[in-house]
């Protein structure tokens, strides 16, 4: 069965069953605690919490979805059989728990009924074994999902696992969260079904859980596993997926380099369709990453396949998500690879007229060129041969302890008291000014994003004492009456004077919330999240963003903002200059 034909069964099947069709949602999530979507229920959490009505908004309490989604946390893994940056996953979800019997929404018995019947019957396929939560700390064990699997097949393998296994969420900081039950067929597990009741609060770590108010089940399948079952494949990249793009891939590459370069080029391309570009920050730094790792894996190679890769794509996946365009994702690729390319011959320059490499001089170069430690490493040859990764994080490491200390320490009266590459202050009047445009700058940008999509996000920021200066990707000029709405929904959250809150998480569960880890020579062992307003747990922020600070700590000391300017920096990048009194 092709790809094609498993993803119009599947939601015919949860259609016939009274489920609504929802279509995916964009990679870049409105929860700004997370970078990406990471998984299909990201975009219906307001309806496990109350916050939102699924009868209002879909006409039903039963919704069905195929999601594209981003997961960095495993990167390191990619290139084996099953693992990936980019995939889509096959959900049905289901909003009202166990206690309204009179509604139409469900729960347990129907959901593992559903999802038994949609392999064994449906496709015909043989389940291995299931897994159900053992029960820890307040949560018990869930003897109930047991008891329908051995009514369902009473031969059925039924595994007792712990937290880690089959407990699920929340993604951000917070959320709904749950026991799992997990179906796994030819050795791999296939179908993830959640029974989202409780709010986790402080990552997933939390020992803490509260009752949801919305319970409600949450599944999710990954297409591509599905896809291998049941095209009888070995692994994910012989399916209808992944092998037209592997047959393109340069033959000189190994069977482990042609995968890499075929999943990031499927992440490459869909964060270009959903309006990321390469930068230096958040989701920008990502792509950027992916980019340059393919670009350094091709770099042997004729590097304009990537252009038939990128083709090939959309080629596939445009009937489903019709914003890929093979011309803009060229265009942004070649031009990363020039700019890449540039620094990267000035870094190998600098290289050349070392006598030896170590770890200082290695970050150097990765600082300054974009040098990764892998390129240094094989480059330098013999004059690195004290080089390696343990002293080069080591290097890392101490670097940012430095340039924390330095953005604290004040240069007598001369120089910039604070330097954060963003904020630039001279002395304490400026720094003042500094701290109220930052705040500013996040209302600016979650109010850009209330006002023209979720499309928009930060494309880089610029502060000194005189003006903010924004770049945010968005196609067009804004209408003056947008730039207006803008400007009254920011000092409408500076009249409200909401708290701003900063909360430290670790490097961990910053992990688990969905993207982290790939910005592990970037970001120190904890990281903060500041919290613009909704501070109770089921209250939504008005902004919350991964950031360093500083910023003030009530909205209301902001002052008045005025935009200024909005003008085009480049095809899909905006920028906005903006003052306050
Ligand atoms: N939310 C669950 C997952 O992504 C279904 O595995």
């Amino acid at each position: 069965m092709t790809h094609a034909e498993t993803r119009d069964k599947f939601l015919k099947f949860f259609e016939s069953r009274g489920h609504k069709i929802v279509p995916s949602s964009s990679l870049l999530p409105t929860d700004p605690s997370v970078l990406f979507t990471t998984a299909g229920m990201q975009q219906f959490k307001p309806y496990y919490t109350g916050e939102a009505d699924p009868m209002k908004d879909f006409g039903s309490l039963n919704v069905a979805s195929i999601q594209k989604c981003i997961r960095t946390s495993d990167i390191d893994e990619v290139g084996d059989e099953s693992h990936l940056t980019f995939f889509e996953m096959l959900g049905n979800f289901s909003f009202g728990g166990p206690s309204t019997m009179l509604r139409t929404s469900y729960w347990k018995k129907e959901a593992i009924e559903y999802a038994h019947d949609f392999i064994v019957k449906e496709v015909g396929l043989k389940i291995d074994y299931v897994s159900v939560f053992a029960g820890e700390n307040e949560v018990p064990a869930d003897e109930e999902s047991e008891k329908i699997w051995k009514s369902l097949n009473s031969n059925i393998g039924v595994r007792i696992m712990g937290r880690s296994d089959n407990f699920w969420g929340p993604t951000g900081d917070e959320g709904p969260c749950g026991p799992t039950t997990e179906i796994y067929v030819n050795g791999v597990e296939v179908w993830n079904l959640v029974f989202n009741q409780y709010y986790c609060l402080n990552g997933s770590t939390a020992k803490a859980v509260e009752p949801l108010k919305s319970p409600g089940i949450d599944t999710g399948m990954g297409l591509e596993r599905l896809a291998m079952v049941m095209q009888k494949k070995n692994n994910i990249f012989e399916t209808d997926l992944f092998e037209p793009i592997i047959k393109l891939a340069p033959l000189e590459l190994d069977i482990r380099t042609k995968r890499i370069v075929a999943d990031h080029a499927r992440s490459i391309s869909f964060l270009i369709s959903d309006g990321v570009r390469p930068s230096n920050k958040d989701q920008g730094y990502v792509l950027r990453r992916l980019m340059r790792r393919v670009i350094n894996y091709m770099s042997k190679s004729d590097q304009t396949l990537m252009h038939d890769i990128f083709a090939k794509i959309v080629e596939i996946y445009g009937q489903y998500y019709p914003k890929l365009n093979a011309n803009e994702i060229i265009y942004e690729f070649d031009r990363e690879r020039e700019r890449f390319e540039k620094t990267l011959q000035q870094g190998l320059k600098e290289l050349d007229i070392m006598d030896s490499v170590g770890a200082a001089e290695a970050f150097r170069l990765y600082e300054s060129f974009g040098l990764p430690y892998e390129v240094v490493k094989e480059i330098a040859g013999k004059k690195a041969t004290e080089l390696t990764r343990e002293s080069f994080d080591e290097e890392f490491k101490k670097h940012q302890a430095k340039s924390r200390e330095g953005s604290k320490k004040k240069f007598g009266g001369h120089g910039l008291i604070l330097d954060t590459g963003e904020l630039k202050a001279g002395n304490e009047e400026e720094l003042a000014k500094v701290t109220r445009l930052h705040t500013a700058t996040h209302l600016l940008h979650a109010s850009l994003r209330k006002v023209l999509g979720e499309e928009v996000h930060q494309a880089g920021s610029d502060i000194t004492a005189e003006r903010l200066r924004f770049d945010f990707t968005f196609p067009r000029k804004m209408t003056p009456e947008e730039i207006k709405q803008v400007e009254d929904m920011v000092n409408g959250a500076i009249k409200e004077d909401y708290t701003v809150t900063k909360k430290e998480m670790s490097y961990e569960e910053a992990i688990k919330s969905g993207a982290l880890a790939f910005f592990k020579l970037k970001y120190p062992p904890t990281v903060n999240i500041f919290t613009i307003g909704g501070t109770e747990p089921a209250e939504v922020p008005f902004s919350r963003e991964l950031c360093g600070g500083p910023h003030v700590t009530n909205t209301g000391a902001i002052g008045q903002l005025k935009i200024t300017k909005e003008e085009a920096v480049s095809a899909g990048t905006r920028r906005i200059r903006a003052t306050i009194d």
